[in-house]
Formats: structure tokens, sequence, C-alpha cells
């Protein structure tokens, strides 16, 4: 099989570093996949790897944030802390390890570096203009001072870029500023900052940007332009409050995020070889050892300049590779809260499957920049008839036949040259695309496999061929089942859990590269299963929900002419309106209940309720003393709410069984069998009854 290593060199692959004040969401995702899949890669192959990371904790985003949350930064980097390893577990990300920039490694690391480069004479302290509020009292960040753009006189403008014009520009310029927090006119004040002087490097960055062979051509370009326009020297200093380390000697300055975010790659590597017996230097400060970074196309800059200058600076070694990804769009757009279109990594692992997402990705990704779109119709697409129909239905129907016609047995394997010659092809290449993070052509010679693999078999009719030699088919499951045993191997590093449930299902465990061939026999196999499935699958195999419930408005609202605890309420279902009879009278008056948005049993069979007709039933907690309506804010007429786990049904009910579902309320939420009621926007919301209130 072909062979990758070619010495016991160290690698170390880094993800750049999320930033601590909010979720992980599906444009970090491709980042951390495409690592993810690169890193595994190398495990399978036998390189000795390392795949490090961490949350970048400090700036002033977070200190603002915190402050405004009422809590410590420490806290809320604690609190991130948690989320964003959960959602990088859930996502098969395999980091060696995970850290935070906020740590004792990272301060030495920050603090040595800074103090080399001081020693070296690239450090220089000077007094600049910055912007001050004196109600907040802080230095304000650019972010956090807007006005009117100084050329297109556009309001609401932040103090670098007006987004109206394009035009860049000085804080100071901004006509009219305010500070973003308390909406006050700042001040101007003079402040001592230090200063790395980038402008030194110029010759060093670029003979290492010639030198280096591996850096993405594209960028080399454009960081090329940019040393021969005149490199700027570097700020690296904020003044207090601020979260961050503090520059030694000083009382009230930092060093600028920017500065000790990288360097947070050198302290989760030392903090991982403390734990391991390892040395950090053996990564950083070794000829044969490589450094991988993978970032986006927003952070060139920092990791071209900035980074190989301090690097060089401060006798570290220089990366082997920066691998730059583009942009995520969602269906063809920028990522946008208001057009819902930004997910959070939870947010699509409550709808869809990690993997889905790891396959969906890895099929549109190489080594560049180029921006790449999560198109859900592309999406549905690739996994139902690639994902599922192609690859999961070839190994499926391999080991079903085996297991039902052979006892899950197989013997000799059928003697294919051409066939298996073809395969070998294709798995050359599968291993020079990996490593040269060209996933999407990966993902179509898997696919390519899988389907020689469902031709092969498609074509020998197994089935019929059985009743005349039962022998030559027992030989074709041998070969059918050594494709197998390679596809889950070659698609491991993109698919970990799929390729180790196939594994078990194949009774091998643990395979490597080097265990690609078509070699195994006199083997049997474990249980055979259905691994994946079509999205509208998945979707069925969730549990019936015997309620059909919407969001519905309610439009008008009249007394019943037969009942004194009764309302007449005409609502509107998106697509319908209705009329509904419910006992609201005494706990909601008629200007309350209008334009309200409450949720609806649409499936109930219509009743006549004091001779008025009632077209399903409005859903209410009642705690015995106060009865409180279900309702939502942000979602709209005739979404559709829901358990998670559950799917609505449509068949029509009776209010007996009506009367047997057991929803309750905790928290002012209500709950089924544990399961929160919610829409796709929002958490359902019960008002004015108390804990264990039942809901009908
Ligand atoms: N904290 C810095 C990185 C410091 S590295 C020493 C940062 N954090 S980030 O949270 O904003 O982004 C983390 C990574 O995710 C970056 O490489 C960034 O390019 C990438 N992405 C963030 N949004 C993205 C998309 N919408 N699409 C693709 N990648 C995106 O930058
Ligand atoms: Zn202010």
């Amino acid at each position: 099989m072909t062979k990758f290593k070619t010495s016991n060199r160290k690698i170390l692959v880094t993800s750049a570093l999320p930033y601590a004040n909010g979720p992980v969401h599906c444009g970090h995702l491709v980042e951390y996949i495409q690592t993810d899949i690169f890193v595994r890669f190398l495990r399978l192959t036998g390189e000795d790897v390392i795949y490090v990371c961490a949350d970048d904790a400090h700036g002033a985003p977070i200190e603002i944030k915190a402050s405004e949350l009422g809590i410590k930064p420490e806290q809320l980097i604690a609190d991130v802390y948690k989320e964003h390893t959960h959602d990088f577990k859930d996502f098969l990300i395999s980091f060696d390890n995970y850290y935070t920039t906020n740590s004792p490694e990272n301060k030495h690391y920050s603090d040595l570096i800074f103090r080399k480069l001081n020693e070296k004479g690239f450090i220089y302290t000077k007094d600049i203009e910055v912007t001050y509020c004196e109600y907040c009292k802080r230095t304000l960040p650019d972010r956090y001072v807007k006005g009117k753009c100084p050329k297109c006189s556009a309001p609401d403008q932040y103090g670098d870029v007006c987004e109206n014009c394009n035009a860049a520009y000085k804080t100071i310029d901004l006509i009219e500023p305010y500070c973003t927090i308390c909406k006050n006119k700042p001040i101007r004040k003079s402040s001592k900052h230090y200063f790395f002087k980038l402008s030194k490097f110029s010759k060093k960055l670029e003979s290492w940007l010639k030198r280096n062979k591996n850096l993405q051509p594209e960028i080399k370009n454009f960081v090329f332009n940019w040393i021969k326009n005149g490199l700027e020297d570097w700020n690296i200093s904020r003044d207090g409050p601020y979260f961050g380390f503090k520059i030694p000697g000083e009382e009230d300055k930092y060093y600028y995020v920017w500065l000790d975010a990288p360097i947070g790659y050198i302290a989760s590597t030392e903090n991982y070889c403390k734990k391991n017996g390892l040395k950090a230097e053996d990564y950083w400060n070794s000829k044969t050892s490589r450094i991988y970074h993978f970032i986006g196309k927003d952070i060139i800059y920092f990791h071209f300049l900035f980074w190989p200058a301090m690097l060089l600076g401060s006798g570290f070694e220089l990366p082997h590779d920066i691998v730059v990804h583009g942009f995520l769009t969602v269906n063809g757009e920028k990522m946008s809260k208001s057009r819902g279109t930004f997910f959070t990594a939870r947010e699509f692992l409550q709808k869809y499957n990690a993997e889905y997402l790891r396959f969906y990705y890895a099929s549109l990704l190489s080594k560049t920049m180029s921006d790449i779109d999560l198109s859900f119709d592309d999406f549905r697409k690739k996994i139902n008839n690639e994902l599922a129909a192609n690859i999961g239905n070839f190994c499926y129907r391999v080991l079903n036949f085996l297991n039902k016609n052979f006892d899950g047995e197989i013997k000799e394997i059928d003697k294919n040259k051409e066939l298996t010659k073809e395969i070998n092809e294709k798995i050359k290449n599968i291993g020079k695309n990996y490593y040269n993070l060209n996933f999407i052509e990966v993902v179509k010679d898997v696919l390519h496999i899988s389907s020689l693999g469902n031709k092969y078999f498609q074509e020998n009719e197994p089935w019929k061929l059985i009743n005349e030699d039962k022998a030559k088919v027992h030989k074709i499951l041998g070969l059918c089942v050594n494709i197998v045993k390679n596809l889950s191997i070659l698609i491991e590093p993109i698919l970990p859990s799929f390729s180790l449930d196939l594994q078990k299902q194949l009774n091998l465990e643990n395979l490597k590269w080097q265990n690609i061939n078509f070699k195994l026999k006199n083997h049997k196999i474990g249980k055979d299963d259905i691994l994946i499935k079509k999205m509208e699958e998945a979707e069925a195999e969730k549990q019936e929900f015997p309620l059909n419930l919407k969001v519905a408005k309610i439009l008008e609202i009249r007394e019943h002419p037969n009942a004194d605890k009764l309302y007449i309420l005409d609502i509107d279902l998106g697509n319908e309106k209705r009329q509904l009879v419910g006992g609201l009278k005494g706990y909601y008056s008629m200007d309350e209940l209008k334009n309200k948005r409450i949720i609806v049993v649409t499936n109930l069979k219509y009743a006549k309720l004091r001779g008025v007709e009632s077209q399903g039933m409005l859903l209410a907690g009642d705690d015995g003393a106060n009865v409180g309506l279900l309702t939502v804010d942000e979602s709209n007429t005739g979404d559709k709410v829901y358990f998670e786990g559950y799917k609505n049904s449509t068949k029509e009910l009776g209010f007996d069984d009506f009367l047997k579902i057991k929803m309750t309320v905790q928290n002012s939420r209500v709950y089924f069998e544990n399961k929160e009621l919610k829409t796709d926007k929002e958490i359902v919301k019960v008002e004015k009854v108390k804990d264990g209130a039942r809901v009908r």
C-alpha cells in the first residue's frame, strides 16, 4: 500500500482559536472539520501528529460582554469553554488538546516572546492618540465608536470603515462620534503604546514566502503586495480595563489579544506535552518537525506577517504550511441571523447528524480560499443520493446478503483483476488527495469505488446466481466484503463514527491505512444494520406525537352566547382561518387576547361546545388557581410546534385521547417526556401558571 510516512518527524496541526464570546457556528465548522479530516488522515497513515487548539479568551469584547452580563470575564470564558468543547466533541473534532489562552503557559510564552523581541530591539514605545469615553472610563476600540462617515456622512458608522461607501478612515475623523456603550461623546487622549517593528522583517518574510513551496500561491501574491507597499509597525498594547495579560512593568497596559492569541498555539502544545511526557521544543524549535496552521481568509495578515515575524524575532521555527480556506455562505448568501441562515453548531445538531455536515463540507473543500456554500437543496441531495444511496447502501446490502446466505462468513475471494486494479488506482489517488487537502476529489473517488462495488454486486445478480453456483456467489461476496472493509478505512477521516460502526459490523477494529488490501478471507462478520439513513427516513424514524400543533394568531374575540366562561375566537393558522371555543374568560380580557400568538391543536375532531363549533383547541397551562396561555415571540403564524425528537401526527384525534396526553409546565416551559415544546425559532413559553401545571 502507499506509504506516506517518510521519517519519524513530529507533526503539529492547529486550527484558529475561536473567540470565547459566542457559540461555535456552521461557518467555524468549515475550518474545524477541514483540519480534523486532515489530522485523522495523518493518524491513519501512522504519522506522529498532534492536533491542538484553544479558546481565544482575551480582548475588549470579552471584558465588555462580561461586564454587561454582570459576571467576571473568567466566568464568561469558563461557560463558553464548556459549550465549545461540547460542540466540538459532538462534531467529532478530535483535538489532542483543547486549551485556553488565559493560561499560565500562555502567560509564560507571551512574556518570553515579548522579552526576546524587546531585547533584540524589535519593540519600542510611542505616544498615540486614542479615543476615550469619560463616562465608561475606558479607551474605546474601533468597534465601540460610531459616528457619521467623514466621506459620505452616513450615520452610525464604525470607527474604521463605512459600510455605506466603503471608505476607510481613522476613528478621529468620524463626525459626531459616540461611544456605543453609553452613547456619550468620547474624547481624544494621548497614551503610551508598545509597537512591534514589523517593517524590519520585510526581507525575511519575503524570502520565507518564496522558499516555502507549500503555501497557496494566490495568498502569497496578496502578501507580497502588502510587503511591497510597505509594512507598518504594529501596536501590540491596549489600555485597561482589558481582559488579558499585563505587560511587565506596567500598571494598566495589556498585551493586545492578537499578540497572545497565536502564542496560544505554543501554550496549548506545552500543556499537552507536560501531560504526556513530551517537549514543546520538539515541535516549535526543531528542524525536522512540521507545523500546519489552518485559518480562514479573514486572518491572513495575522498569520502570514505578524505571527511569522514574531517567531523569527524570538527564535522559533516557522510553519511548514498555513492552509487558508474561504468563508461559508448559506443558500448563496452571507450567513444572517435575520434571514434565518445563521446556524450555531448546536442548532444544526438538533436537526441533522454531525456526519452529514462533515460529508457535505468534505465534498466541497480543497486547498483554496474560495467560499463554500451550504445550500440545503444540494445538502439533501448529497446526503440522500451519495452518502445514503451509494456508500451506505452498498455496505448494507453486502453485509446483509452475507449474513442471510452464508451465516456471515467469507472464505475465498473472487479474483477480478480488472475491478481490483481500478479500485487500487482510486485508492492511490485518495491518499494523495487527502494529503493535499483536496477533499472534493477524495469524496468523488470514494463514491466511485462504492459505485463500482454496487455495479459488481448488481451485475452478478447473486440472489439468482446463488441457486446455480453458490460457491461462486460466496467468492463474489468475499470480494465485496473486502471493498466494504477498504471503504471503512478510506472514509474514516470524514465519517469517523460511521467507519467505527461499520468496522464493528465487519467484526474488525481500528483498521489503519496499511490494512487497505484485498486479503481478508476466512472471516466471520457481525450483525449488519443500516448505518446511514436518507434524510426523510431519519425524519420518519422520529416517534409520532399524537397532536398536530401550530402557531396561530388570534384575530377576533366574541362572547359565547350560552356560556359564561367561554370565548369564541377567530384564529389565523397561516394558510387557513378557523373558529375556536376556549375557556379563557376570567383569566384574559378580550384586549389581552387580540393579536396574540398562541399554540393550537389542529387535528382534534371538531366539537360543539354549548352549541358553538370549535375547530381545534388552544393550549393553556392550568395550575388550579390560574390559566395561562402558551405563547411565542418570534415564530410566524402557521409555524409547526413540536417536541424535540417527535414529529407531529396529522391523524384526527378524539377528545378522550387528547386528555390522556400528559404535558406539564416547568419554569414556564412545556414538557412531554422530558422534551421541551418548541418551534424552529424558539422555545414555547407559558404565562401565569406555577410549575407542575397541566397543559390542555
Ligand atoms: N480568535 C481569532 C483567531 C485567533 S488564531 C490565533 C478568530 N476567531 S473567530 O472565532 O472569529 O474565527 C475562528 C476561525 O473560524 C477563523 O479561522 C475564521 O476565519 C473562521 N471562520 C469564522 N467564520 C467563518 C465563516 N463564516 N466561514 C468560514 N470560516 C469562518 O478569528
Ligand atoms: Zn461610554
